[in-house]
């Protein structure tokens, strides 16, 4: 029987004698669940595109589309590096969040902003699942050892990163105000209501108002912390 210390002794050296698992094991493992993963994005990612009502939005998740791409060659130099056949996993997780993209479109009307909102809310759920599961290999890699995995493996995190920013900025500057809107404008017939092409975005790039959602002070990088575009406002 293996003392304790020889036991995580053998865990970070890639094999557990109790389990057959070790942290090598782990990380590849979860490589091949984060691979099939970023594959179903990919499509997703053209999905939401096609769906989404402003160019902004489409546009944001075009963008993604592309730097999603650029992950799965990425993973494949991983895979290249630590000497491992490339092979898809499973993630019932990316299954299940893409399943809830499809569900907004299908619950919200064609055009509206609505649709917009909601597939926001949707892209930054998946992204959240990936800065998890990224935030996670890039340290198995960094204990195992795997350098230019891990360099690899970050680079991507931080672009995950960038993205959910992306959309947090997109959602505060004019989504959650014209979407609130939609659902009052059949309410109230108020010529100030809402002032919204104050608030839109212009075709040069996102213009931040800190006027559209008062005390939501989302920060600019992620923390660790969810962050939550819509919590607090009404109408969506
Ligand atoms: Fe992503």
């Amino acid at each position: 029987m293996a003392t304790f210390g020889e036991r995580i002794a053998n865990f970070f050296g890639g094999t557990d004698t109790e389990t057959q698992e070790g942290l090598r094991g782990l990380f590849i493992t979860e490589l091949k669940d984060i691979y099939y993963a970023e594959k179903q994005a990919v499509d997703a990612l053209g999905e939401q595109a096609d769906a989404s009502t402003t160019d902004e939005v489409r546009n944001a998740f075009l963008q993604h589309q592309e730097e999603t791409r650029n992950h799965v060659a990425r993973l494949e130099q991983v895979f290249s590096s630590i000497g491992v056949d490339v092979e898809e996993g499973s993630c019932d997780a990316i299954d299940g969040l893409v399943d809830d993209a499809q569900r907004v479109v299908s619950n919200t009307d064609s055009g509206s902003l609505t649709r917009d909102a909601g597939l926001i809310m949707a892209g930054q759920k998946i992204e959240h699942h990936e800065i998890a599961s990224y935030g996670s290999v890039v340290t198995f890699a960094q204990v195992l050892g795997y350098n230019q995995a891990a360099r690899l493996l970050e680079q991507t995190l931080n672009e995950e990163k960038n993205a959910d920013k992306k959309l947090t900025t997109l959602a505060e500057s004019f989504i959650n105000s014209r979407a609130s809107s939609e659902e009052n404008n059949s309410h109230r017939n108020d010529d100030n209501a809402d002032n919204f092409e104050d608030n839109l975005v212009k075709p040069d790039g996102v213009r931040y108002d800190s006027s559209v959602t008062p005390g939501n002070t989302l920060g600019s990088t992620y923390s660790g912390n969810a962050s939550t575009p819509f919590a607090g406002t009404s109408g969506i």
